[in-house]
Parts: C-alpha cells; structure tokens; sequence
C-alpha cells in the first residue's frame, strides 16, 4: 500500500492473518470498524460506496492499535452492537456479548407473558440488559453496579436510545442501596462469574483489558454472585417474582441446585447458540 488511498480491505485482512487472527474475525471486525467510523455497511462497500479518505485513516489506525496491542475492537472504536443497537463501551465496562441476548429474551417474553413492570438488574455495567428490557417492554428497569464509571456509560446509553425514564441507574453493592420496600418483579443479572485463580488462562483481550470487577469472583467455583443475590433475592421480589441469571460454561446446574436452596421453583436452563447452558431462570416460591 502507498498511500492511505489505495488501502483495501483485503490488505486490512492480511495484517489481521499475518497476525494470527482467522479470516472471519478479521472480516467481521474490519466491517465493524468501517461500520461505527463511517457508519458504512457491507453492502454499501459492495455497491462502491466507499468510506472518506479521513475515514480510511481512521479505520486503518484502529486495525493498527488492535493488532498491536490485543485491545478488543469495541474498546478501541468505544462501541458495541447488542441486540442490533448501538452501545457505547470504554475500558470500565464490559463488552456486551452476543450470548447476553439469550438472558434479554427470556426476560423480554416472562416480562410479557406476566405484564411485569418493575425489574432490576443487578451488575448492570453498559446498561445493556437494562436498556433492551426497558426498550422492548412496558417495565421500568433499575439497573445497579459498584462501579461509577461504568454507570456514567450506562447513563449515555439510556440517553442516547432515549430511554431516561425507563431505565434508571443507582450505584449500589448488590442490594445495599436497594430499600426493602422497592419491590420488583423480575431481577435478572449477568454477574462476575469468572474465579481469579482462572485469570491467566484467559484471552488476552479479556485478561489484560476488561474491568476486572466485571469479570472475576474471589472463590473458586465462579459462584459467589449466584449464591450473594439467591439468597437475598426473596426480600425484593414480589409474590412469583422471577430471578434470571445468565451462566458460565458449566456452572448452570450448580446455580439451579443454589436457586433451589433458595425457595426458586420451576426453574429452566437455557442453551445459547453454541450448545452451552447459558440461561437460568426460575420463579420464587414463597
Ligand atoms: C459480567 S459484567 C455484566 C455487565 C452487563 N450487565 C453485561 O451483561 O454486559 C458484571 C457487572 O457487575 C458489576 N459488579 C461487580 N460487583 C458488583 C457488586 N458487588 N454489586 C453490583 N455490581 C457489581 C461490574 O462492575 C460489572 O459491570
């Protein structure tokens, strides 16, 4: 490539093999980057609509800094797609995944199916659970985290898809700044679910880059978040609440078993597009 001008996207997707990465990552990241720096699609590229030379600088830049460093794309560009909306990211919060959407779903249809209006999520990080639940419902959704940071970004999201009075944002430990007489119908949380004692076996781009209080629990099962907000759970449900919590890779059986211990009844597991059970939600039964 000589100048900027006659950067193409097969040279972009060569950098990105030379570099160790597949062929699709390298593809689906470059149109993600052209897509939040342009606000060009695939299919604008295929009729030749092509992005402006500043543009050009700027996507060739991002695919610089990501292959150097490992930074996720998302963080890089401060954006994320989830659930087909826009959402803006930084290094405090985390990037929102494609396998969260199972956990919205299935919150969206219960949502429905009860007519429930009051729901909380509980590790709300970009707001992105929070934001699709108020978006594609009735409810009104609470959304809590520890950190400011990322609830400054959940703020934005809500503001920017015009959400502000449906999805609201308190800094809250858990349940410490919940009163005992707000009650919700739904609590629905996707929380730390990594143990730290995994952290070296991780990608780089989660290790080395995303909040570490969005990703790791202190005990070794990944499991202390389930057990901390099962247990509470009851004291802010209404009467056949629901409690719905997205998993990691093997950890859904054991957050049934909890959620039982904890008066849960009727309680599903989810498989997520790969196969692994994602999901798991159940209505309390007191
Ligand atoms: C796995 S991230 C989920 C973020 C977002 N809900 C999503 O699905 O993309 C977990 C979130 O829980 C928050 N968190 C960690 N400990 C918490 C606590 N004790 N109370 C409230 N939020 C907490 C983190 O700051 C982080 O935003």
């Amino acid at each position: 490539m000589n100048t900027i001008r006659d950067l193409k996207k097969s040279d972009l997707i060569k950098a990105y093999i030379d570099s160790g990465f597949s062929a699709e990552t390298a593809a689906a990241e470059i149109d993600f980057a052209i897509e939040i720096i342009s606000g060009l699609t695939p299919k604008d590229l295929i009729v030749g609509i092509m992005p402006s030379l500043k543009d050009l600088q700027k996507i060739y830049d991002a695919v610089q800094t990501r292959l150097s460093t490992r930074q996720p794309m998302a963080q890089i560009l401060g954006y994320a797609f989830f659930m087909g909306n826009k959402f803006e990211v930084s290094i405090n919060t985390l990037i929102p995944r494609p396998e969260t959407e199972l956990l919205v779903r299935k919150a969206i249809d219960i949502i429905k199916e009860k007519d429930f209006k009051q729901i909380l999520d509980i590790g709300t990080g970009s707001g992105c659970i929070a934001c699709m639940i108020a978006k594609n419902t009735r409810s009104q959704v609470l959304g809590v985290d520890v950190s400011n940071d990322a609830l400054k970004i959940a703020l934005n999201n809500a503001m920017h898809l015009d959400l502000m009075n449906r999805a609201l944002f308190r800094k809250s430990d858990l349940f410490s700044k919940i009163r005992e007489d707000e009650k919700f119908d739904m609590i629905v949380s996707n929380p730390p679910y990594i143990p730290l004692k995994d952290r070296p076996h991780l990608q780089i781009e989660v290790r080395d880059f995303e909040p570490e209080t969005a990703l790791y629990t202190q005990d070794d099962s990944g499991l202390e978040y389930y057990e901390k907000i099962s247990s509470k759970a009851h004291q802010y449900l209404n009467t056949n609440g629901y409690l719905a919590f997205e998993t990691g890779d093997t950890q859904a059986e054991k957050v049934k078993a909890i959620m039982t211990d904890c008066a849960f009844k009727n309680i599903e597991i989810l498989k997520d597009v790969t196969g692994i059970q994602r999901v798991v939600c159940g209505v309390l039964n007191i």
